[in-house]
């Protein structure tokens, strides 16, 4: 039985195709080379189809997510409108509620026979209420049991347009404030969770956490009444260019403004008055100038009022299903912290979160969906790693090796060797196997560094990156070793969690630890086989069994997918060397190359 899982439109579109056990997803941003791409997944359809060595008419189900109000977008004319649509014959096409497909997503694929389910993210889709009012969902949770998932609580809130009426969800909430406020832009929520780190409750103060959250009738209801003062200007020179800027965000804020005056009155009429505004001034800032006092508080209040809601979902499930276990997805499961008082703090013993927590993952939720729930097939597959991607042919690899034989060279090299360069500081591109489902590179699509090099942080951004200096880079290692060096107990494989250095670690890994002495962690064992070894490798030469971590791409770009994409990301960056499953490459030197 061959299912097709897609998602089909709104950010973060892309395929995911079951055949028995093989199991190929891939988000199209990947392919299409535009980060959290909208475009209909039409390369992700033929890339999942062409790794399986199937035709469109092989396929017996493809499952759709739905996006947006039911009656309004109709899921399965939008697929029928493909022009391919036709190649798949004997098609059964179904469309399913998308928080439906994020708890298949996470659920369906976990080491659990049973679980808690939590899904929470910025917004689901829609529904007509039973007042006739247009409410989004934000919040859920379900139990899962064998192959089945039970939904147990829908939390939902009141839109008009693109517009909450009275209230957030706090995916909403959080995303306002990282996107619109600190002005990190859609898609970016990591950034705010890392300059957190560097705040103190001095706004929390100002606004207490109940002008921020309320729980009512058992939902978490946030404060959608949020005002944002203009910026106060950093002085630039007077251009032209400026003076446009200046006039379109005068434009803007009298349009913002406008909708704000309506919105309002509109809810004095309806004399609803559930929270007092927050009025958040604007200190002038560059992104450069992060972190700073003030907007460093924004971003811990926004962490603590998300972690408080977490807490309180995570209680009431745990409280409602008594499992031991949970699961979660949605775009906040990638919040770290959130994952970790999961277990320190509302108790669960097991967590399991989909390294495509985000709606990148949904078209795995829709496979698993319909070989599971729809077909009623048992359950036959762990997620045990995140490589989901196809793998290249040595011939690939040889042709576009060939393709640049006028600026590079290359050789087949052991892991020592590799583990050598990294040890003497150098900067090594990795790409092995079939590449990461999300956005968490995990020793598939990877930068790799000396994690012992405080300079090496700096060096990464000045060199590669290109990112705030004030954001950590993550780490790999050893997961037997992971309790030496970390407070950590439980793996962490998809780099989900987060733990403090142990007291007589810390100063040997500077380039991996945040501000608070913690680390993004990814736990690797010998189900990452060469990655594993690698870092063996590493630890034998320097008594320190991980390595720093981060994905490998450009700033703005999607993660590199094809050896081609690795080698043009190579060339445009000064990574010391790309490893492409063996070969060793090196930058030809400028004169010598023909
Ligand atoms: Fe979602």
């Amino acid at each position: 039985m061959n299912i097709l899982g897609l998602q089909l439109i709104g950010h973060d579109t892309g395929a995911a195709l079951i055949a028995g056990l093989k199991v190929v997803a891939i988000a199209e941003e990947r392919l299409n080379r535009f980060k959290h791409s909208s475009a209909f997944p039409g390369l992700s359809i033929d890339y999942c189809l062409n790794s399986l060595g199937l035709k469109p008419a092989d396929i017996d189900l493809i499952v759709v997510s739905q996006v947006g109000l039911p009656g309004m977008v109709d899921m399965k004319k939008i697929f029928l409108e493909w022009p391919k649509a036709q190649e798949f014959r004997k098609i059964r096409l179904e469309s399913i509620r998308h928080y439906d497909a994020h708890a298949a997503s996470t659920f369906l694929c976990s080491p659990f026979e049973e679980a808690a389910i939590l899904i929470y993210d910025g917004v689901g889709q829609g529904y007509i209420n039973q007042f006739g009012a247009t409410a989004y969902e934000t919040e859920a949770l379900y139990r899962g049991r064998e192959n089945k998932l039970y939904e147990i609580q829908t939390m939902t809130h009141l839109r008009r347009g693109r517009d909450s009426i009275y209230s957030f969800g706090i995916g909403k909430l959080y995303q306002k404030l990282s996107a619109v406020y600190l002005g990190f832009g859609a898609n970016n929520e990591g950034k705010m969770m890392g300059l957190a780190a560097y705040g103190d409750d001095s706004l929390l103060k100002r606004y207490p956490l109940e002008r921020w959250v309320k729980i009512f009738l058992g939902q978490p209801i946030c404060n959608a009444n949020l005002f944002f003062a203009k910026t106060q200007s950093v002085k630039a020179a007077p251009n032209l260019s400026a003076k446009i800027q200046r006039l379109l965000k005068k434009v803007f804020y009298l349009r913002s403004w406008l909708r704000w005056k309506i919105l309002s009155l509109t809810r004095r009429q309806n004399n609803f008055k559930f929270f007092e505004p927050i009025k958040l001034k604007r200190p002038a800032r560059t992104i450069e100038t992060l972190p700073d006092p003030y907007y460093s508080a924004v971003a811990y209040a926004a962490q603590k009022i998300l972690e408080f809601v977490a807490n309180f979902l995570g209680d009431r499930l745990k409280a409602i299903t008594g499992s031991h276990n949970l699961c979660v997805a949605g775009g906040c499961g990638l919040n770290i912290d959130a994952n970790r008082n999961f277990i320190d703090r509302v108790g669960f013993k097991n967590l399991f979160v989909q390294p495509a927590a985000s709606d990148v993952g949904i078209a795995l939720g829709c496979a698993l969906y319909g070989k599971h729930i729809i077909f009623d097939q048992p359950r036959d597959w762990e997620m045990k790693s995140a490589s989901l991607g196809r793998n290249y042919s040595e011939t690939e690899i040889k042709d576009a090796l060939s393709k640049f034989a006028k600026q590079i060279s290359h050789r087949k090299a052991n892991l020592p060797e590799i583990a050598k360069l990294l040890t003497a500081g150098k900067i090594i591109g990795w790409f092995q196997g079939g590449s990461e489902y999300g956005p968490r590179a995990l020793g598939h699509r990877s930068i790799l560094a000396d994690p012992r090099r405080k300079e090496m942080k700096d060096v990464l951004n000045n060199r590669v990156k290109h990112r705030e200096p004030w954001r950590p880079f993550a780490a790999s290692i050893l997961l037997n070793e992971a309790v030496h060096w970390f407070e950590l107990d439980l793996p962490s494989p998809f780099m989900l969690l987060h733990a403090p250095a142990r007291k007589d670690k810390k100063d040997l890994i500077p380039a991996v630890l945040h501000i608070d002495n913690t680390a993004r962690l990814q736990t690797v064992s010998t189900v990452n086989g060469c990655y594993y070894e690698l870092i063996s490798e590493f630890y034998r030469l320097t008594k320190v069994p991980l390595l720093l971590n981060t994905s490998f791409n450009l700033a703005g770009e999607p993660i590199v997918e094809t050896p081609l994409d690795a080698i043009n990301t190579f060339l445009a960056t000064e990574i010391d060397f790309l490893v492409v499953e063996g070969n060793l490459i090196e930058k030809l030197p400028r004169d010598d190359r023909r």
